[in-house]
């Protein structure tokens, strides 16, 4: 199976459109919700939290693991990659988000000046201008971090009235930082359902990057490109939902994310 790995529910975003446009394969979604938000925690604790999960996934027989919250991506995924992989199974995977999202750029941006919205924490690690320097030096990168839009959308907040201040400040400031900006990337994987709110208070013309597609795009052209790991896949059309708090809690929060009843697992990591 594949796994998607997500601190919370925001991942629930990506796998949705993976499973669009790779139906065929069998997932297994585990989401840490007994330890969200990792926004806002520290570098080491995000490694080791999102670690213990990659190696959960691994002992349930995936080999490859897409780590679907920008966070995990930007703090964990390379040290996991370079210092972890090797010692634990070098044939396994595990792939973010962030460099499929900063490939898709160069194609977007006119102006080259570009806006992210993200965690403090995806902002502080500094993953996004880091991957956009590589790829696209002329892109000037302006990031705002947005901590209030996690909570909001995991407490069903998101579309009330109360949500229009934080929507409106974070966006204000990003602008503040750079009016050139013409792209906005959303660098949280929970941001798409702020969608029709973040649309309302953004000037026209404006694009607007989720990471969904993207993200199912690129895993689509990994696995034509990997056929060694394409045939670790099993294919029966089958998803698991997996999570670290309570079956309940999930079922009623991932709702709010993929407007149908989802039927999880709990799991304790240890
Ligand atoms: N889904 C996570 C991301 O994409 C954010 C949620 C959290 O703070 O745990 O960054």
């Amino acid at each position: 199976m594949i796994g998607i790995f997500d601190s919370g529910y925001g991942g629930l975003t990506i796998l949705e459109k993976i499973r669009a446009i790779l139906p065929g394969y069998d997932y297994i979604y585990l989401g840490d919700n007994a330890r969200t938000p990792y926004g806002t925690r520290s570098f080491d604790v995000v490694y080791h939290y999102t670690l213990q999960c990659v190696e959960k996934l691994f002992d349930l027989g995936c080999h490859l693991v897409i780590l679907a919250c920008n966070t995990a991506s930007a703090k964990a995924l390379r040290t996991i990659q370079q210092r972890d992989l090797p010692r634990i199974d070098a044939s396994r995977r595990v792939l973010g988000v962030i460099r499929p999202t900063v490939e898709s750029l160069g194609k977007l941006t006119k102006t080259r000046h570009v806006g992210l919205l993200a965690t403090p924490g995806t902002v502080q690690s500094e993953s996004y201008p880091i991957e956009i320097k590589k790829l696209f030096p002329d892109i000037i990168v302006s990031a705002e971090a947005c901590p209030m839009w996690v909570p909001l959308i995991e407490n069903n907040e998101h579309l009330s009235p109360g949500a229009d201040f934080f929507v409106k400040k974070n966006i204000h400031q990003l602008f503040r930082q750079d009016k050139d900006i013409d792209t906005i990337i959303l660098g949280c994987t929970h941001y798409p359902l702020l969608l029709p709110k973040i649309r309302q208070f953004v000037p026209k013309g404006i694009e607007l990057v989720a990471q969904g597609e993207i993200v199912a795009r690129s895993l689509e052209n990994y696995l034509q490109r990997h056929p060694e790991i394409e045939q670790t896949c099993s294919k029966n059309g089958q998803c698991i939902f997996l999570t670290t708090e309570s079956e309940e809690k999930f079922g009623a929060s991932a709702r709010i994310f993929l407007q149908k009843d989802i039927q999880a697992q709990h799991i304790y990591l240890q």
